[in-house]
């Protein structure tokens, strides 16, 4: 990669998951001088503490409004760490500059509101990809790596589940919000990893979501959904916010991979691979995870990077990103009218709908 020039970004949104970026995803990379960072935007002046602090911004480059950042700052990016909800206005602002993006997922808080974005994007010829951070973690790209090197022959199905428990600050904070609360911000990266797993689209999806006795919440924390992928594998998932105990919470999830000649478990960051079993005598072997110097977020932001130096493009950009949306979604839809959703005729459907 030739290009060593600091790519100058504005990040917008520097409280909550966004204090995350602040303290533990970008630090290094401003460190290392492959960002500079131009400005940083949050609607609460109390957030943009932690830019100061923790990657060190001068405080008369930060910002409450973004239109005043986006006016004064000399950029070549932007990091958006805010809620879904003012994405799309973000992005146009960004598109109109000529400035590439880095999202966090959710996309946007609707379908319509991801398609929009997507043709904003297309139109400016910009750059964008959404931090789906779960699929890039230590454990799942281990076990990704082991399905598609094809050691244990053809995958047929993929089971998972995420089940965390109740009283955790992480999931209920837009339950008053968002009425599917769990598939928009917790599923979604589920339905990412199901898609890596079994390397296709999904064809059509099947989800029912609820809340558990004793849980009264406005959004649905509960969901069991079936997804038909388009190259034959049959996914079945299980996703929980709020329920009495944690069995795999965030970071610890449980993957299973019924693949020809093999049955990959990951489970709670331990990955088996089990063989046989008649009478309780599996052949048992234990893989060790793989090993690299980043995971999850900061690279991805390290890929975002090189996609802009000339590097290969990222596995969750916009054009990927639209197809883990659309199974998202369509998940949405089936939850609400309580039959199958055809995934493909959905996006086609809302893809259509763009304005010129
Ligand atoms: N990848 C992950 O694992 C992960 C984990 C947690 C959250 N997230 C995602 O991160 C995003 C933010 O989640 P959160 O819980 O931190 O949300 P939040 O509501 O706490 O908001 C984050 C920050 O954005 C600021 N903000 C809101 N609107 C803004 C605007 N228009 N301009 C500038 N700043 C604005 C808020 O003041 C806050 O400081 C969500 O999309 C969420 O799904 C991802």
């Amino acid at each position: 990669m030739a290009n060593t020039t600091a790519h100058r970004f504005i990040h917008f949104g520097t409280g909550g998951w966004g204090a995350e970026w602040c303290r533990e995803f970008l630090p290094r990379l401003v460190r290392s001088g492959r960002l500079q960072p131009a400005a940083a935007v949050d609607i609460n002046p109390d957030h943009l503490r932690n830019a100061v602090e923790d990657y060190g911004i001068d405080p008369d480059h930060c910002y409450t409004d973004p239109a005043e950042a986006f006016a004064r700052a000399e950029a070549d990016l932007v990091i958006l760490s805010t809620p879904p909800e003012p994405r799309e206005e973000l992005v146009r602002m960004a598109a109109e500059r000529g400035l590439d993006i880095l999202s966090e997922k959710p996309l946007a808080a609707t379908m319509d509101d991801c398609v929009r974005i997507y043709g904003t994007v297309q139109r400016a010829g910009v750059k964008m990809a959404v931090t789906m951070s779960h699929r890039f973690d230590q454990d799942e790209q281990s076990l990704q790596h082991l399905v598609k090197s094809g050691r244990l022959g053809k995958l047929g199905a993929v089971v998972g589940r995420f089940t965390d428990s109740r009283g955790r600050a992480g999931g209920y904070r837009r339950v008053g919000r968002v009425k599917e609360v769990l598939l928009i911000h917790g599923s979604v990266h589920h339905f990412d990893i199901l898609r890596a797993l079994s390397q296709s689209n999904a064809a059509r999806v099947y989800a029912r979501t609820w809340n558990p006795p004793g849980v009264e919440l406005s959004g649905n924390s509960s969901t069991f959904v079936i997804v038909e992928m388009e190259n034959g594998v049959r996914c079945q998932y299980e996703g929980a916010f709020a329920n009495a105990a944690t069995l795999n919470g965030w970071e610890h999830e449980y993957f299973r991979a019924e693949c020809e000649e093999g049955t990959a478990i990951l489970n709670n960051r331990q990955l088996t691979v089990l063989r046989g079993g008649h009478k309780r005598k599996w052949e048992v072997e234990r893989l060790p995870l793989l090993q690299r110097p980043t995971w999850m977020n900061e690279w991805l932001a390290e890929q975002f990077l090189d996609w802009r130096e000339g590097g290969p493009a990222m596995e969750t950009s916009i054009e990927d990103s639209m197809q883990c949306h659309a199974l998202l979604y369509a998940a949405v839809e089936s939850a609400e009218t309580g039959q199958p959703v055809e995934v493909q005729t959905f996006l086609q459907r809302h893809l259509e709908a763009i304005p010129e």
